[in-house]
């Protein structure tokens, strides 16, 4: 069975209405990430962050997985698929896909200030001052500028024993994630989905130039020819 791994960001998750970060509109028009997303933020003004979150997590309720999502999970009936996400939402979970890596962390899981005790909160909001058992102030589990990608190692390895990678919905601004691709198998096929122009990372890449469900109704079409 082939490997396929999807590396998504969050045009994954831009027609199931949660918008974008660098889009026009997007989250870091609206906030300064620098006090929201970073672990300086956290410091300066934890409050301020918590009710960030929360706002975040409550949106799970109120949004969906759209046909992107649905047809990343029925690939699997044919493939071995892996997803390495960018994204913090469950949509990939919540469309059917088994095998997620959530490189920046996931809105329904807060941890105490040292991450080694992670608690599933689902969308429930963390009250503001609320303390982990450990005494430490409880925190959205989320890797913020600033901190370590705990999980990038574990994503490398996968990325190298690719044969197709499918990058979708992704600026590739952010590393260590958007390095990721540099560690396939010269031989892998990669594929990039996405309706604006973003910097293929090789002359080899296909680009679908297409919003995600649509790209990924082409790329399911693509897949059986390979
Ligand atoms: N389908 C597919 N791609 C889309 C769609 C769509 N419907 N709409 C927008 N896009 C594309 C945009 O063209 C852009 O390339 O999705 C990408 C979104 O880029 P960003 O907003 O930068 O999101 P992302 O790359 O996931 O950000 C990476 O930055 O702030 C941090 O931690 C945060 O994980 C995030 C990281």
């Amino acid at each position: 069975m082939k490997h396929i791994v999807f590396l998504t960001g969050a045009g994954m998750s831009a027609e199931s209405g949660i918008s974008t970060f660098r889009d026009s509109g997007g989250l870091w028009e609206q906030y300064d990430v620098m006090e929201v997303a970073s672990i300086d933020g956290w410091y300066k003004n934890p409050d301020l962050m918590i009710r960030f979150y929360n706002e975040r997590r409550a949106q799970l309720d109120e949004v969906a997985p759209n046909e992107g999502h649905k047809i990343i999970a029925s690939l699997e009936k044919s493939f071995k698929v892996t997803i390495i996400t960018q994204n913090v939402d469950n949509l990939h979970e919540r469309a059917g896909s088994s095998n997620i890596i959530h490189l920046h962390g996931e809105l329904t899981k807060v941890c105490n200030e040292s991450k080694s005790e992670v608690y599933d909160i689902g969308t429930k909001a963390v009250e503001v001052g609320a303390r982990a058992d450990d005494g430490s102030r409880l925190r959205p589990f989320i890797v913020w500028f600033g901190e370590a990608v705990p999980l990038i190692e574990k994503a490398a390895n996968i990325v190298s024993n690719a044969d197709i990678i499918v990058i979708i919905g992704t600026s590739m601004q952010v590393y260590p994630a958007a390095g990721l691709i540099h560690y396939a198998k010269r031989d892998a096929k990669v594929f990039l989905i996405d309706p604006n122009d973003v910097p293929a990372p090789s002359s080899s890449v296909e680009i679908i130039k297409e919003k995600a469900s649509v790209g990924m109704r082409i790329l399911a079409e693509r897949l059986t020819k390979l």
